[in-house]
């Protein structure tokens, strides 16, 4: 795929999905703003992408609205415009429903949900003179529940999928939307629950996981950053508003 002169953030793009999509869009040519909830984390991911001036950080924490602005702002200023936004940083903070507080809900939702909301709004002045497009980074736990102490998660990933629906149309013809929701990936946030499963041993617990799933296995991150590079690039000219699961046949399964 040729994305090269696209200019696009990446939120989250330190590590699992987001790092992947980062590097997926460097391959492709694009030049790339990575965002991560610190400097540090930032800077490590440049050290480690080797891209040279193509990837600029825009470090800052999403969880505060001001932080969107900031990291927006700063992605615009640095790419001299903007094509491309993909809404990918999120949180899991599982707890059982009834224990869950007010003070988890913002933990929780201020960074899958609201981030979302606010970095799309401070992004559609840049994405609109681009005639650009946004990626939306839900989970099939925002197309079904699991029961599992993953209400805050589910509750916010249901959000932003129908946020997507809702955009694509107020946003359409000059800005496609769309969102991607993968099942469960390899990464930083899924091997805890590998680790828990599998008593210690992350393959063990994904083996767990998957026995009964028709791909028995985890997906690669590279394998959802390539749905999202689809969805980002022309190949996509007259998709907005699709909700595209990415879960190795799970949500295909009834009962
Ligand atoms: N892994 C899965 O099985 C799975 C399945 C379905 C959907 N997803 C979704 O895919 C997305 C990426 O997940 P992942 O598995 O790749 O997660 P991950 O490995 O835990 O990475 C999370 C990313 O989000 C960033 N982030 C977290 N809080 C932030 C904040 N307050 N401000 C800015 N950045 C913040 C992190 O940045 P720092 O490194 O700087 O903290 C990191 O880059 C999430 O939206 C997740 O819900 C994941």
């Amino acid at each position: 795929m040729n994305l090269a002169g696209k200019r696009v953030l990446v939120t989250g793009g330190t590590r699992g999905i987001g790092r992947a999509t980062v590097e997926a869009f460097l391959q492709a040519g694009a030049r790339v703003a990575v965002n991560g909830s610190s400097a540090a984390s930032v800077s490590s991911a440049l050290a480690g992408l080797g891209a040279g001036d193509r990837a600029v950080a825009a470090p800052g924490d999403l969880g505060q609205v001001p932080g969107c602005q900031q990291v927006v702002e700063r992605a615009v200023a640095s790419l001299g415009g903007l094509d491309i936004l993909v809404n990918n940083a999120g949180v899991g903070s599982p707890k059982p429903f009834e224990e869950t507080t007010a003070v988890d809900w913002d933990a929780t939702v201020n960074i899958n949900l609201r981030a979302v909301y606010f970095c799309t709004k401070y992004a559609v002045p840049a994405l609109r003179r681009a005639k650009g497009n946004v990626v939306n980074v839900a989970s099939i736990l925002g197309l079904g529940g699991r029961g599992a102490g993953l209400s805050l998660y589910c509750a916010s990933k249901g959000g932003v999928v129908n946020l997507t629906r809702d955009l694509a149309i107020e946003l359409a013809p000059d800005i496609r939307v769309n969102c991607i929701c993968p099942g469960a990936v390899d990464t930083e946030m899924l091997q805890e629950l590998g680790r828990s499963l599998g008593k210690g041993d992350v393959t063990a617990g994904y083996a767990i996981l998957t026995q009964n799933r028709p791909m028995k296995r985890v997906a690669r991150a590279s394998e959802i950053a390539n749905a999202i590079l689809y969805f980002a690039s022309d190949l996509a000219s007259f998709v907005t508003g699709s909700i595209q699961v990415v879960d190795g046949g799970v949500m295909a399964k009834a009962g």
